[in-house]
């Protein structure tokens, strides 16, 4: 057997709930679904709610509890949705608000819970409220962040307040020829970020909040929380300070690029978390108000890890439900070793507060597809992480079934953060390569749409692989998949069991056992060679033989194979759901 290199060991002592007494979001599976490229119900060409309606069931047969959809509303689609034009009405190539109410009700009459995006930070420059702030009327005047710019001593040329740069590329400042004064967009120039320091900006956005709750939604995933709040001015300059040079611009050279900076004054300030503290406090209150089943919030941060732990609640007050943890999205690779799977697990369970949920995302609709990150031999070990670990599981539509980028070519590119780069660099910025169309069958557009024309094209060939041709095969990613999340709800091991993992070589080997003495044991071999284990040495009172549950497509082991623990043969890419037999 294998040297063992490293031995972490780590009991989650958590009281024993059955599925029944837990809140419908704890432990919870949600997907993420863009609609845009999930299913097109009148062949216009872009996926609308009507497709999402048509597809819920699938969404519930592959096991999951909640959907986040990525943003329906008004909007000029310069990002794609994430530049709202009024937040209250549902965009019409996706549908109408009625629409959107049907769907909310059929969600719940098959057990699901919806969730909206709510993209606060920002608003479209379409938005009424931009337009009367540029036409200087009183209530809306400061709604956004303007200032007149300042005076170049050398050149005598205005230029923008300070050395700011958008998410997107290039100053955070536009100037506006009508009001004559720069505005901040940390995204895109259609992107104008609101000003969180006036308080009418701050109950405008509660009642967004309220009209939503108010026609059935189940929560909000929070965008772009960092970017909420900026430094104020300061009174000695009568400007804002320029923000220091990253501390490694070796790996950020060109000053256009928003990493070329270190973002002290525009990013994670602690006025962030306070305010989602007070959305928290407006959930909770409307659910108790109303008697309802508990709103939830998932929050969108790229922020540090102390500042995500302090997203969930200060002691005093609570948080997010859901800070979704992006260590491991930003931190793997398809370079990583078990021993760095394993630190990100256990750095989020050992830190995290009392009483919250752990939770882990390793993919969405801005960073490449797990199959391509990682490799697609690692598809399934990837989905077998995600679905075995304490807490909460939250997919990005397609990863059930190993969907890979798809490919776009630069004349069909459309991503703001594509488009803002060149021919010959475009691919490294571009987001349209995750966001390719759903491939729900073998027919046009892989069952997508009917259009001659598809907003981007269908990314890869799908006339073998696809969700259908997966669910009729004998075993599939797909059903792997559904394997797995059918043993989270029925296994107490993987309601509420603790944790205890092992790194052995390049494998992650975890245990997972209930109070009532059910275990599991999770084999994942992260590396590129066979591992041949004695997971008898690794763990007290195992069982000599060992049930496969469920494994990775190529393992070559059927489920329901007994295998003995003392000479387990993980194989490279390869994971492992195995069950202790008495
Ligand atoms: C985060 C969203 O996920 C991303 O797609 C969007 O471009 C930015 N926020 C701006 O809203
Ligand atoms: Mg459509």
């Amino acid at each position: 057997m294998g040297k063992l290199i490293g031995i972490f060991l780590l009991a989650l002592a958590l009281c024993h709930l059955s599925h029944s007494e837990q809140d419908w979001w704890e432990n919870g599976n949600f997907y993420q679904i863009y609609p845009r490229s999930f299913k097109d119900s009148d062949g216009d060409g872009v996926g609308d709610l009507n497709g999402v309606n048509e597809k819920l069931e699938y969404v519930k047969d592959i096991g999951m509890k909640g959907v986040w959809l990525s943003p329906i509303f008004q909007s000029p689609m310069a990002d794609f949705g994430y530049d709202i034009s009024n937040y209250t009405k549902v965009q019409p190539e996706y549908g109408t608000n009625e629409d959107l109410l049907a769907l909310t009700e059929r969600a719940h009459s098959l057990g699901l819970h919806l969730i909206l995006d709510f993209v606060p930070n920002h608003t479209s420059d379409e938005h009424e409220w931009f337009q009367r702030s540029v036409a200087n009327d009183s209530y809306y005047r400061d709604f956004y962040i303007w200032h007149d710019g300042v005076i170049n001593s050398t050149t005598g040329e205005r230029q923008p307040p300070s050395n700011w740069i958008s998410q997107f590329r290039y100053s955070a400042w536009e100037w506006n020829e009508q009001r004559q004064q720069y505005y901040l967009h940390q995204f895109g120039v259609k992107q104008p970020d609101l000003n969180y320091r006036n308080p009418n900006v701050v109950e405008e956005m509660n009642n967004v909040l309220r009209f939503w709750l108010a026609r059935g939604i189940d929560g909000f995933r929070i965008d772009a929380v960092p970017f909420l709040f900026e430094v104020e001015i300061d009174p000695q300059t009568g400007t804002y300070p320029d923000e220091p040079l990253s501390s490694d611009i070796s790996t950020c050279p060109d000053p256009d690029d928003w990493c070329h900076l270190n973002h002290t004054f525009t990013n994670s300030l602690p006025e962030d978390i306070e305010i989602i503290y007070q959305w928290r406090e407006l959930v909770d209150q409307w659910t108790s108000e109303h008697n309802t089943d508990t709103k939830v919030l998932l929050t969108e941060a790229y922020t540090s890890f102390e500042n995500l732990m302090h997203m969930y609640g200060d002691g005093l007050r609570n948080g997010s439900h859901v800070p979704f943890n992006f260590e491991m999205l930003a931190g793997l690779n398809n370079k990583s070793s078990a021993s760095d799977y394993d630190y990100y697990v256990h750095h989020w369970l050992s830190n995290m507060p009392k009483g919250v949920y752990a939770n882990w995302v390793l993919g969405n609709h801005d960073n490449p597809r797990l199959a391509s990150r990682f490799g697609a031999q690692r598809a399934d070990l990837m989905n077998i992480f995600l679905q075995t670990l304490p807490g909460i599981a939250v997919t990005y539509n397609g990863e059930e079934y190993g969907m890979e980028n798809g490919y776009v070519s630069w004349e069909d590119t459309v991503d703001p953060q594509g488009c803002n780069a060149d021919p010959t660099t475009y691919l490294q910025y571009s987001r349209d390569s995750e966001r390719t169309p759903f491939l729900w069958d073998n027919t046009t557009n892989a069952g997508f749409s009917t259009a001659n024309h598809t907003w981007l094209p269908i990314g890869q060939s799908y006339a073998d692989n696809n969700v259908a041709a997966q669910l009729a095969a004998e075993n599939s990613h797909l059903k792997i998949f559904k394997q797995l999340t059918q043993l989270r709800q029925s296994e107490a091991a993987f309601i509420d069991g603790s944790y205890v993992s092992v790194v052995v070589k390049n494998v992650l080997v975890y245990i997972r056992a209930a109070e009532t003495g059910d275990k599991y044991i999770v084999v994942l071999n992260i590396g590129d060679e066979n591992v041949s284990l004695n997971l008898g040495t690794l763990f007290d009172d195992l069982s000599a033989k060992l049930e496969v549950v469920v494994s990775s497509l190529h393992s070559d082991i059927p489920n329901g194979q007994i295998v003995n623990a003392n000479s387990f043969e993980a194989k490279a890419y390869n994971g492992y759901v195995l069950r202790l037999t008495n």
